[in-house]
């Protein structure tokens, strides 16, 4: 396994191998990596004959208040994970391989970026857009790798491709969760013994809203309120929101109709922790 730090040198050994003719896989990360990140990988590794990685904690994508500096790291526990993965390439460059001084240009998307996890991070989808074009620019894979945990950034992403013409297929693997439903995240270290146990209620309300809609409820607000009383037996969390949208558009549904696809999202924070979640029901 490699690690590469510069965008020139990943740039030169890539060029190589696709010379070859050899199938590339991409999976972007912030590292602290767990078992979300490393089904991704597992996925590129079976599709793909060469897998890059890339370790970047990226300041664009957080705003002021956020967590950037005390967002969680371990590089060494990440690289061997990624070698027992037979991961051929990490790529991890610094903030200033990606960022040097005279960085002046960003990407920027409207519509999608502004519903859901946009209201509250505004800069959030611009920041995570213009971080992934630079890294697929890097890699130029043949197909990259993202998770459902980040729904609303996998449309953006693959938006945006679409929107530039950027030649590579946006794949979206499953949410890994832990045994109480507990989406996996990286943030998830940041939790409380009780905010821990109380971070299950988010998975909870999620499988609520669609036992509402397997029994035959089609009433949007009802739905919601059913998931919202899950969510009142958490004394520490705050709903920052909870929503019924288009799966495409991320437009709120206001009644479900036959053969509709819609995305239930949520976003609670445990004190300075913010934890997302969703989950996609199709309806018959
Ligand atoms: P990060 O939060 O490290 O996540 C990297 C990838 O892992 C994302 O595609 C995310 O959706 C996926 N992932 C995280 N938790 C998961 C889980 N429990 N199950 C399945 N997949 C999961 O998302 C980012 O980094 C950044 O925004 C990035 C795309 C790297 C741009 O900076």
């Amino acid at each position: 396994m490699k690690v590469i730090h510069s965008p020139l040198k990943l740039k030169n050994f890539l060029e190589l191998q696709k010379k070859k003719g050899v199938r590339i896989g991409f999976v972007p990360t912030m590292g602290y990596l767990h078992k979300g990140h490393l089904s991704l990988v597992r996925k590129a590794k079976k599709e793909n004959k060469i897998v890059v990685v890339s370790i970047f904690v990226n300041p664009l994508q957080f705003g002021p208040k956020e967590d950037f500096s005390r967002y969680p790291r371990n590089f060494a526990r990440d690289s061997a994970l990624l070698k027992k993965e037979k991961v051929d390439v990490i790529f991890k460059p610094s903030a200033k391989d990606l960022y040097p001084d005279d960085f002046q240009t960003a990407v920027s998307i409207t519509r999608l970026s502004r519903p859901l996890c946009g209201r509250t991070r505004p800069t959030h989808f611009g920041g995570v857009c213009t971080v992934v074009l630079k890294l697929l620019n890097c890699v130029m894979p043949d197909v990259m790798y993202l998770g459902q945990k980040d729904y609303q950034q996998f449309r953006v992403v693959q938006q945006m491709v679409k929107d530039l013409h950027f030649p590579v297929k946006v794949a979206m693997a499953p949410i890994i969760r832990e045994k109480d439903g507990l989406a996996m995240s990286s943030r998830n270290v940041y939790l409380s013994k009780t905010e821990r146990h109380e971070a299950a209620f988010l998975n909870q309300a999620l499988r609520e809203g669609k036992k509402q809609v397997s029994a035959g409820q089609r009433n949007v607000s009802k739905i919601k309120s059913a998931m919202r009383r899950v969510l009142n037996r958490t004394s520490q969390g705050r709903l920052e929101y909870l929503e019924i949208v288009n799966a495409d558009t991320l437009e709120p549904v206001v009644k479900l109709t036959n053969r509709s696809r819609v995305l239930m999202a949520l976003a609670v924070t445990f004190g300075k922790t913010r934890l997302i979640d969703n989950l996609l029901v199709r309806t018959h």
